[in-house]
């Protein structure tokens, strides 16, 4: 499989959000941004495995400014590492009042996405070319939030297998 560079799995989403995304106050829902950064997320996904992915995880994600009916949300995605089957996804949001022009970076999020086959067994993806300074050090911090969620993920697994004992 040919490796393919981190630039080609740029993809952007944008939403003009409207009174169905917002609650009573006039705040943009987390949930619908988290909906939409996950749209985000899949897409940089499938342009660099043109596979299926599925959302196998998405780290913490918080919240700087609240987001206002009638702002332009842009989520900017691209995948920052691949492994075997899962690639992290970093999707970067910002919200644009479009009558002043004012910007601000309101979240930014971590997905891990995983290539299926049509069974949805997981399967291998292309390796991940990081040309420019800023594709390694995303690269690199990639590598670091994996071995944190592999870790965390074992501590919790492991004393709840010993609790349970051998299945039979
Ligand atoms: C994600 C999924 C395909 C993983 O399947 P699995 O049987 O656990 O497969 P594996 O253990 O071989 O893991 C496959 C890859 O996913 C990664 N992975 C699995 N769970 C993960 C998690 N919680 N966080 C990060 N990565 C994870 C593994 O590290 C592995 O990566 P690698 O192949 O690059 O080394 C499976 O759990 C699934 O289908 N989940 C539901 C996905 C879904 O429906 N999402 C939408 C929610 S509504």
């Amino acid at each position: 499989m040919d490796a393919k560079p981190a630039s080609e799995s740029s993809a952007q989403l944008a939403r003009w959000m409207g009174i169905g995304d917002a609650n009573s106050a006039g705040n943009i829902h987390g949930g619908t941004v988290m909906k939409l950064a996950d749209e985000a997320a899949g897409l940089a996904a499938i342009k660099h495995s043109r596979q299926r992915v599925v959302t196998a995880s998405m780290d913490r994600m918080n919240f700087l400014y609240p987001i206002h009916i009638g702002e332009l949300v842009t989520f900017s995605a691209t995948v920052n590492a691949v492994w075997r089957s899962s690639m992290e996804v970093g999707v970067r949001v910002d919200a644009e009042n479009p009558r002043t022009g004012e910007a601000r970076h309101t979240s930014t999020a971590y997905l891990t996405m995983v290539a299926v086959d049509e069974r949805g067994r997981p399967t291998p993806v292309p390796p991940l070319i990081a040309t420019t300074d800023e594709e390694q050090r995303r690269m690199r911090e990639a590598e670091l939030r994996r071995a944190n969620r592999l870790t965390e993920r074992e501590q919790i697994i492991a004393p709840r297998k010993r609790e349970e004992g051998p299945a039979g």
